[in-house]
């Protein structure tokens, strides 16, 4: 194995008018990427990043705020390093492709105050071919039992101006459409007040992560966080006139600080992924390979599934989640005394039209929402706690029934938990629900805390949250449940280390083009959701809706999309678990439907052939355990010509191919439902020429030919 580590002891006029006191280096297996870490003059330690030579993260300091003590900041002097490396290839038992490398050069600085307090803490470095992650560990010490972090300060000087695609640095909710604008005119506090977020926090001029960016020299650079575990979230306030980010942690106003830990602890890492290409950034494992292995023994009940679910129709107010609608709930002597509105969607007849539509069509699973009491009282109201327990169902829905039918048809049940941002009255049903899904062989739960929490004063990306989603995962694994977490903490790669955090929300879904007062997500959407929040993990964006248009029932309402790209998402939104998401009765009969049916969800190999962020992406993705090939192909509102070279097709065969693209006039809003299926042989010399619609897409299987 080669390692370029090197210790060097430099004078301060190497570095300008740096005043370093000595340096250390640390390249990539490949020497492309570069830190340098050093202690200027006031005993302050900074970073720089170079890559190919060329500096992309400018002198950086670090340093934490604590409470009741003075910052760790300065005179700090370095008492030792050590450098190891490591080049190993692990396996994700699901995943985008099967065998991942994990390569890279490390550095251990270790760091300890001049004077008393004589504070001590380390700083790591893991530098990769694709980028760099860096965490501070904070060792056991007497004079440091308890670190209470009022500020964490990691700041990331840019050399350039970049265009960036930004979410605002909300404490709440990712759910905000990107906005795209060179550094210097981010203006993050303008997004406050979403009309269509029950939730939004957003304090400061800073930004979420992922946030990724494109230099003035070509250069792709995404910020974010791997394996955030107790510990706060990571915004990144923005400094738009030094064209500089720093750590901003999500708080808490009833602490008053960021994060509480005792030592020894190590803080999450914070990573930069550095690419040459747009593509290369989503083919990048950084996020994962910063993450420590599974620990979960058997992991054969987690499966990677097509499901179906009692859902669209509800935010198509076709039916309703709650059975009594806006009847006082107060008045209820039992159930039974319930009058049901007729439009209650989770009713055992219906979730069995659902199971057989699914049994036909080669789909698995079936997600039911609405199916507990409580939905009466979920959203708008101040005492949601307790509202629902997760273990009570409606009077017209049999739990178990579903299930055993279901399991008759090959179909398994996802379980449903909306909390309503009440974690605490989930906290104390987590036992009773767990164990209720571990008895009737349900292997899968859809979670979701949409609102601002209660207890008020937290907020949902803030330490005490991120606890309480590790909390889920690790009570899932307990009982073999995965969990897909809606309104999530955002992915950081735990799905390494616990594969049963099978996906989440954590963006804008396709949820919002059925209700979304400002027009719904606008072509341009995916395009850059693609190279920003899919960078951190599984998207359960819910793709699949065949009828674009929502009228009658939401007459404003429609998917700016067309019908093609809806299929191309399977294959370029990555989810082990993929919704088919629009009602059966919008599938009967449809052509475009073979798709879904054929598509993969379980990847061997994963191929980004071509895109640009905003503009448009082409992944091609290898099905576990088959020779089966999937392209997805997207566009932003602008109509596009793609090239795609199968030459990672295998050399000795001739393929089946099957193209669902846009028609000759198709286009997201006049005709998105112009599409042309067709088939053609193919093998790995072929170049197909396709032709995208505005907002359209291109969906490609490629089966080998006998
Ligand atoms: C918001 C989720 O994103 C959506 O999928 C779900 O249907 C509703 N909350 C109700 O739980
Ligand atoms: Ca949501």
């Amino acid at each position: 194995m080669t390692r370029k580590i090197s210790l060097l002891l430099l004078l301060a006029t190497i570095y300008g008018c740096q005043q370093s006191t000595s340096l250390i280096s640390v390249t990539s297996p490949s020497n492309n990427n570069e830190v340098q870490i050093a202690l200027d003059n006031q005993g302050s330690l900074y970073y720089r990043v170079m890559h190919k030579g060329e500096v992309v993260i400018d002198t950086s300091y670090i340093g934490f705020e604590l409470k009741d003590q003075p910052a760790l900041a300065k005179d700090l002097k370095l008492v030792g390093s050590e450098s190891t490396s490591l080049n190993e290839t692990w396996e994700m038992p699901w995943g985008e492709q099967r065998e991942v490398v994990n390569n890279y050069n490390q550095m251990t600085i270790h760091l300890e105050e001049k004077e008393a307090p004589k504070r001590k803490f380390d700083l790591i470095f893991k530098v990769y071919d694709d980028g760099i992650g860096f965490r501070y560990h904070f060792p056991k010490q007497e004079t440091l039992s308890e670190v209470i972090i009022m500020d964490e300060n990691t700041q990331f000087q840019l050399t350039s101006n970049p265009m960036v695609w930004w979410i605002p640095g909300d404490w709440d909710i990712y759910e905000q459409l990107y906005s795209t604008t060179p550094f210097n005119k981010i203006d993050a506090t303008s997004k406050r007040n979403h009309p269509n977020l029950a939730a939004t926090y957003i304090p400061e001029n800073a930004v979420n992560t992922p946030v990724t960016m494109k230099t003035e020299n070509g250069l792709y650079l995404s910020f974010h966080e791997a394996n955030l575990t107790d510990y706060a979230g990571m915004t990144l306030k923005v400094d738009t006139l030094n064209l500089s980010m720093q750590s901003e942690l999500v708080g808490s106003d009833i602490t008053g600080y960021k994060v509480k830990r005792k030592t020894p602890f190590s803080t999450p890492w914070r990573t930069i992924q550095i690419a040459d290409k747009a593509g290369d950034l989503i083919e990048s494992r950084l996020i994962v390979n910063l993450n420590e292995p599974n620990e979960l023994d058997d992991v054969s009940w987690i499966k990677p599934t097509k499901y179906v679910g009692i859902w669209w129709e509800m935010h198509l107010a076709k039916s309703t989640w709650d059975y009594a609608g806006t009847q006082d709930m107060n008045s209820w002597e039992n159930l039974a005394d319930v009058k049901p509105t007729g439009k209650h969607g989770a009713t055992t007849e219906n979730a069995k039209r659902y199971i057989d539509f699914a049994a036909e069509n080669d789909i698995h699973g079936l997600l039911v929402e609405g199916w507990n009491t409580g939905w009466e009282h979920w959203i708008g109201f101040e005492d949601r706690e307790g509202v629902f327990d997760f273990v009570t169902q409606y009077p017209d829905y049999d739990l178990k029934e579903v299930v055993r039918y279901g399991k008759e048809k090959g179909v398994d049940l996802i379980m449903h938990h909306e909390t309503s941002a009440a974690p605490r009255t989930y906290d104390q049903q987590m036992d009773a629900a767990y164990k209720l899904m571990d008895s009737l062989g349900i292997h899968a739960v859809k979670t979701g805390y949409v609102g601002k929490l209660i207890p008020k004063g937290e907020y949902h990306h803030g330490q005490w949250m991120v606890n309480h989603y590790r909390r889920a995962i690790l009570k899932g694994a307990e009982h073999q449940v995965a969990i897909n977490a809606h309104e999530p903490i955002k992915a950081t790669g735990i799905r390494r280390t616990y594969p049963n955090a099978i996906s989440r929300e954590g963006l804008r879904g396709q949820e919002f083009n059925a209700w979304a007062t400002d027009g719904g997500n606008p072509p341009e959407h995916l395009p850059i959701v693609a190279f920003t929040r899919m960078l951190a993990g599984p998207i359960d964006f819910t793709p699949g809706i065949f009828k674009i248009k929502l009228a009658p029932e939401k007459p404003d309402n429609q998917i700016n999309t067309t019908l093609a790209q809806q299929l191309a998402l399977y294959v370029v939104i990555y989810s082990p678990v993929q919704m088919a998401a629009d009602l059966p009765e919008n599938y009967e009969g449809q052509a475009a439907f073979q798709f879904i049916r054929d598509v993969g969800v379980d990847w061997e190999q994963s191929k980004v052939l071509d895109g640009e962020v905003g503009d448009f992406v082409t992944i091609a993705r290898q099905e576990r355990g088959t020779e089966k090939w999937f392209i997805g192909s997207i566009t932003d509102e602008n109509v596009r010509e793609v090239n795609i070279n199968l030459d990672f097709l295998s050399p000795s065969k001739k393929y089946k191919a099957i193209l669902y693209t846009d028609g000759e006039n198709a286009h997201w809003n006049d005709n998105p439902l112009d599409i042309s299926i067709e088939e053609q042989e193919v093998d790995n010399t072929s170049i197909l020429t396709i032709q995208l619609a505005p907002g359209g897409g291109a969906a490609i299987s490629l089966v080998p030919v006998e």
